[in-house]
């Protein structure tokens, strides 16, 4: 019998010197609860278990001072978990609008009526079954339950697998995911239950945001951890942690068509699926089109124009994608108006007012907003 299985092989992560974990963890309450003061971050100051959930998700892939107007105005506008189940998709995306990965807003939503339905409005202080709920993945469903629930659960992202990988000198690579599994398994006996644990795991996030910092020079000499530290006693912090590199980003280019004719500018809805589903952004063609291919367009589209004037170049950035983006401004004449009128979808006339309060657009596309500020009353005659 041939199971062969000496050709599958499997990735056996060690963490190197975990007997240390145990004092590393020793050091970080105190320390967190000195420079916590310091950075005032709105949903420490009431940690009930939706403002903590609403927090982790909107953290998830941006910076907390970035996301603190977010936080308060979503809370202002959708005060709990009832509300946000009942409040209508527009309005959800309108919240989110330029916090970019807007599947985590549908998919608080989505939550909040499995919570609503199966739990009675309350978050489940249980791992498996924060797991469960849409949006919610190990990290989050561990920051949730140590932070609101006072669980004994490491919550582990980049910052902790950098901070401990210079803490405990660990080689393995931080981009595998067993990496992390074996790191949260080395963390797990030694979490305390209670608001300890909630802390300890801000202590990470805290430390990784501003002292164990990714690019450029930790800042060790502030470290509560610097007696301690395995790679700063052998001077190769800034070589670790090691992470294989991401894959490339696909790039693309498209442009974008700033068309405004009588007042109003045109807007597209995305399809239901797929990249940026279901929001609103201007009409956009692939590729770099010059002022020719832009009149051909124009033409088959039956438009008349004024003028028409470059826009600056734009980038935008997605996990897996990169936009290449150039624009052109283009003021219809208004004798369009009767095709356009008529035409009903795929363009919607927005008014500057209308796009800014009905309106959600991703970020990609309010660089060139930007362009029309509502000021600019002529570009709207
Ligand atoms: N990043 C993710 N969760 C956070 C938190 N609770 N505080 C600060 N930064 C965070």
């Amino acid at each position: 019998m041939n199971h062969r299985k000496d050709l599958i092989v499997r990735q056996k992560i060690t963490i190197p010197h975990t007997e240390l974990i145990p004092a590393l963890l020793q050091e970080l309450p105190q320390w967190y609860r000195q420079q916590a003061e310091q950075r005032e971050l709105p949903w420490r100051s009431s940690p009930t278990p939706y403002h903590t959930w609403l927090s982790e998700i909107m953290l998830q892939q941006t910076r907390a001072q970035a996301v603190i107007p977010y936080y308060e105005r979503f809370l202002n506008a959708l005060p709990d978990i009832q509300s946000l189940a009942s409040c209508d998709e527009e309005q959800l995306m309108k919240l989110w609008q330029g916090l970019g990965y807007y599947s985590r807003g549908r998919n608080l939503k989505k939550a909040a009526v499995e919570i609503q339905q199966k739990y009675q409005g309350k978050l489940p202080a249980d791992f498996d079954l924060l797991l469960a709920l849409p949006g919610i993945g190990r990290y989050t469903a561990s920051a949730i339950g140590s932070i609101a629930f006072g669980l004994p659960l490491p919550a582990v992202d980049g910052n902790v697998l950098r901070v401990l990988s210079r803490a405990l000198a660990s080689l393995a690579d931080i981009a595998a995911p067993a990496t992390k599994k074996a790191l949260e398994e080395a963390l797990a006996p030694h979490y305390p239950q209670g608001k300890i644990a909630g802390e300890l795991n801000q202590a990470f996030m805290d430390l990784g945001a501003t002292l164990c910092l990714p690019k450029g020079k930790p800042h060790c000499a502030h470290c509560p951890l610097k007696k301690l530290c395995l790679a700063h006693a052998e001077g190769i912090e800034q070589q670790l942690p090691c992470k294989s590199s991401p894959r490339q980003r696909r790039i693309e280019q498209r442009t974008v068509l700033l068309l405004t004719m009588q007042g109003r500018v045109a807007l597209h809805q995305r399809p239901a699926r797929g990249l940026l589903a279901g929001l609103w952004e201007f009409p956009n063609l692939s590729g770099k089109l010059v002022k020719e291919d832009v009149e051909t367009w124009l033409k088959r589209q039956g438009y008349t124009w004024l003028n028409i004037r470059p826009l600056p170049a734009a980038k935008h950035i997605f996990s897996h994608i990169e936009w290449q983006l150039s624009g052109w401004q283009i003021k219809l004449a208004s004798s369009s108006g009767s095709t356009v009128a008529e035409e009903a979808p795929p363009f919607v006339w927005a008014t500057g007012q209308e796009l800014a309060e009905k309106y959600s657009m991703p970020s990609a596309f309010q660089y060139y907003l930007a362009e029309i500020p509502s000021e600019k009353q002529d570009l709207y005659q």
